[in-house]
């Protein structure tokens, strides 16, 4: 049988910038097929010379055996091929089924339940009346997911779309795909993790600078280190096991004692926490989205006002909110950039400033000529390969921008309180290692770090102790030494034991 679809030789230049070069690649009915490789790689454009949304400069296409041309979204549509993207492109402000809609002509009145009838197939749980704006991401992610379905496409592809979904939602995601394939389809992810490509996928294909390293292979012929060697071009060893002990008898850098604090809605986000973080000590902050790792993120920098307890930076109570926590040396990698740390028309030079515990100044005006020293040094010492100090921050991809926050929080020596939030969110396999090198690092010079991610692993390889959340309560709290992956599950849920 032939494949769905399949492209010969795609070729497509930016520039000096050979994005795809001579690229091979297909979809077969009922399989999914993951394409990985690192930040510009080459996915996104291979994906978008797919959906019509650019040309190839070289190269052909057919579908179902047979030649074809796509020229625009429009007519990768037409021949049934869906796109969801990373950035979805739902309107806010209507309800799912009125999005749907937009995308559909069928009427009003038998549109409800057409909606609830494709998401029992698929196994995509939406409200069709629900306004996308309350929605959360995993959930919009369905509703999309459904309006290309719906629209009748057999080819369905995915770009990063778990880089942005908590673990629970990630694994409802990875379960419809595999609806998706039982029903026939052909299903397109690309993921930075291996662990989904194990889980979900039939084929992968790595493409590396542009070209095509590993084609189509089923990835059960090969272990981590040799597909990770084939997306990054070299080996990656594993982190050290061995690290020196967290010092004992030390005063915290962090001491929070019986703090309860609002959310932004209003609703108590944080219950009677409690929790220290030692010099030289990286604490894990487990829990499914939303259990009030933000705002202790956020009351541990004096960003969020509490209404009990106390917070101590360095053996002091911290006052002065953010510009007294960064006095006492904390700094922050935030959970959301693009809102609490992008500053909309501002530079990465500005933004590098900002982070400075002092601000150079020449007379009354900023020294931006030693900013720009200072960004340079610090750009070199970590090493994540910052881009454009004059370019607005807000400007550049995704990517991009975490590069600049990572590179401000984690380079400078005199922090002591480092509070990440995801740090690691959406980066690639190489970035993500350094990353993780570079708190590591920060770990060794002293600094206590109160570390919250998704993911599990990171944290059991990063963490001294796993701090679990749930409902805005500290349910648990466990060396990483002996924790695993199903009793921090329970805790992360509720329901310890
Ligand atoms: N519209 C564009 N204009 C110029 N360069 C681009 C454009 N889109 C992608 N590129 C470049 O092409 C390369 C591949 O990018 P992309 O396909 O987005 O990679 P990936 O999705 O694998 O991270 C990168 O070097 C990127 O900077
Ligand atoms: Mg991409």
């Amino acid at each position: 049988m032939p494949a769905l679809l399949a492209v010969h030789g795609y070729t497509c230049r930016f520039g000096e910038v050979l994005a795809n070069d001579a690229v091979d690649f297909a979809v077969r009915a009922g399989e999914v097929h993951a394409l990985v490789g690192e930040n510009g790689a080459g996915k996104s454009t291979l994906l978008k010379l797919i959906y019509g949304v650019n040309r190839p400069d070289d190269g052909t296409m057919e579908l179902d055996g047979r030649p074809a041309v796509i020229a625009s979204p429009a007519q990768a549509r037409a021949a049934g091929i869906g796109m969801v993207f990373q950035d979805l492109r739902l309107v806010s402000a209507l309800t799912v089924a009125e999005n749907i809609a937009l995308a559909l002509p069928v009427r009003p009145d038998r549109l409800h339940k057409r909606i609830v009838e494709a998401s029992e197939r698929y196994g995509l749980a939406v409200d069709p009346a629900a306004r996308v704006g309350h929605l959360s991401i995993g959930e919009r992610q369905r509703a999309e997911i459904l309006k290309v379905l719906m629209t009748g496409a057999r080819i369905v592809i995915l770009d990063e779309p778990t880089s942005v979904l908590a673990p629970q939602e990630a694994a409802a995601l990875l379960e419809a795909m595999r609806g998706l394939r039982a029903q026939g389809l052909g299903v397109v992810i690309v993921t930075h993790k291996l662990r989904e490509v194990r889980e979900v996928a039939d084929r992968v294909t790595v493409l590396r600078g542009g070209k095509v390293v590993l084609a189509g292979v089923d990835p059960a012929g090969y272990d981590d280190p040799e597909l990770v060697r084939a997306m990054v071009g070299r080996t990656v060893p594993p982190l050290p096991a061995e690290r020196p002990a967290v010092p004992e008898n030390t005063s915290p850098v962090l001491r929070v004692t019986g703090v309860t604090a609002h959310g932004d809605d209003g609703r108590v986000a944080l219950k009677d926490v409690a929790l220290t973080v030692l010099p030289g000590e990286i604490v894990g902050v487990a829990g499914v989205a939303g259990s009030g790792q933000r705002e202790l993120c956020e009351v541990a920098l004096g960003v969020r006002p509490t209404t009990a307890g106390q917070i101590e930076l360095g053996g002091r109570p911290l006052t002065g909110g953010a510009r007294g926590a960064l006095a006492a040396g904390a700094a922050a990698v935030t959970e959301d950039p693009l809102t609490d740390a992008v500053v909309p028309g501002m530079s990465v030079f500005q933004h590098m400033a900002l982070g400075l515990p002092r601000m150079p100044r020449r007379g009354l005006d900023v020294d931006w000529r030693k900013v720009s020293e200072a960004t340079e040094n610090l750009d070199k010492a970590v090493g994540l390969g910052m881009v454009g100090g004059h370019r607005i921050l807000a400007s550049l991809s995704g990517g991009n921008i975490q590069r600049v926050l990572l590179t401000r929080a984690l380079g400078r020596a005199d922090v002591r309180l480092l509070v990440a939030a995801y740090p690691s969110r959406g980066l690639d396999v190489a970035t993500t290692r350094r990353t993780q090198e570079l708190l590591l690092a920060r770990r060794a010079a002293g600094a206590g770090v109160l570390l919250v991610s998704e993911d599990l692993d990171e944290l059991m390889a990063l963490s001294d102790r796993i701090a679990v959340m749930y409902d805005g309560r500290l349910a648990g709290i466990v060396p990483a030494a002996e924790a695993d992956r199903q009793e921090l599950g329970r805790l992360m849920l509720g329901s310890a034991a």
